[in-house]
């Protein structure tokens, strides 16, 4: 099959079993054009817990996909590549976290949304990089400790900086790698252009951007911009679809250090299997697991 009969047979096997396909802005471009809801992990959120279909497919990395079972626990929440994590997820589990919090008894505990289902059982509230300052700014506890992503945190920090914020030294691996150099190379090769980057990268580099912000954030910053050229620093695929919205306008990769394999595992293929029943895993959760996971995500819904 051609990719666009395989996109037709996606659309018509989703209508035939009432499917919403949700994508993560990472995502390849044929997927994307197939889904019912794109964006950033904060709005896919949103538009899971709103869809008013039996079935969801995300198309994006596991904790997404747990996070759409937790808000929706009656609907069928499946993912088209089980193999799909998030690096940063998986790096810090309740065990740790529940030591840690003995140390700060005091503190509200802040969970980054790149987190397992289990790990948020026992957090106060969850963010994403789109809400965290202001859900941060709206919780009354002024110390928190803010995981797992030390740089979205110490972004999240200089922002607040009447909050006493204590920071774990957990992150993305993929943004975390980008370095000062890389800025100043991007710099040199296109002195025209603006630098966008995500808050998981670090602060020296966010300190050299002209713009901070969440993959929609990037986004929406681009497209709405009077300037015609642009370093962004996130995924690499996000350059991509900005130059397919903006054939007017020139992006950049910051760095091709910017490529996250695990929001590169799920293809098309993967797509089409998942929705035709041949493949993908469903996510299951027991029922307390939803339930402690849930408050953390209601609270982040509540104050953003
Ligand atoms: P967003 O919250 O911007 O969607 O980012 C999710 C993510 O995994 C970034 O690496
Ligand atoms: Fe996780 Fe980083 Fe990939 Fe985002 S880019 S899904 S934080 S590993």
């Amino acid at each position: 099959m051609t990719i666009t009969e395989l996109q037709n047979e996606i659309i018509r096997i989703k209508k035939e079993k009432d499917i919403c396909i949700l994508a993560h802005s990472y995502q390849a471009r044929e997927i994307l054009e197939v889904a019912d809801f794109t964006g950033d992990s904060y709005k896919l959120s949103v538009d899971a817990s709103k869809a008013p279909n039996k079935t969801i497919v995300m198309s994006g990395v596991r904790f997404m996909a747990e996070t759409c079972k937790i808000l929706s626990p009656e609907k069928k929440v499946l993912m088209p590549n089980p193999h799909a994590g998030c690096q940063m997820a998986d790096q810090m589990g309740k065990e740790l976290i529940s030591e840690v919090k003995k140390q700060f008894p005091d503190y509200t505990v802040v969970a980054y949304i790149n987190t397992t289902a289990d790990l948020k059982t026992i957090c106060d509230v969850c963010v994403t990089s789109s809400s965290a300052v202001e859900i941060c700014s709206k919780i009354e506890n002024k110390n928190i400790l803010f995981i797992p992503d030390c740089n979205l945190g110490a972004y999240v920090a200089k922002q607040l900086p009447d909050k006493n914020f204590k920071l774990l030294s957990g992150g993305c691996p993929i943004h975390a790698c980008v370095n000062v150099e890389d800025v100043k190379k991007a710099k040199e090769l296109y002195p025209e252009a603006e630098v966008l980057v995500h808050p998981e990268c670090t602060p020296e580099v966010t300190a050299m951007a002209d713009y901070v912000g969440s993959t929609s954030g990037i986004m929406n910053y681009a497209v709405k911009s009077d300037k015609k050229e642009f370093i962004i620093g996130t995924e690499i695929s996000i350059a991509e679809h900005l130059q397919y919205m903006c054939p007017d306008k020139s992006f950049h990769y910051l760095t091709l250090k910017l490529i996250c394999p695990n929001m590169k595992a799920t293809t098309l293929v993967d797509l089409y299997n998942c929705v035709n029943g041949t493949a993908g895993e469903e996510i299951i959760l027991d029922d307390k697991t939803i339930a402690d996971a849930k408050k953390c995500i209601d609270e982040m819904i509540r104050l953003g």
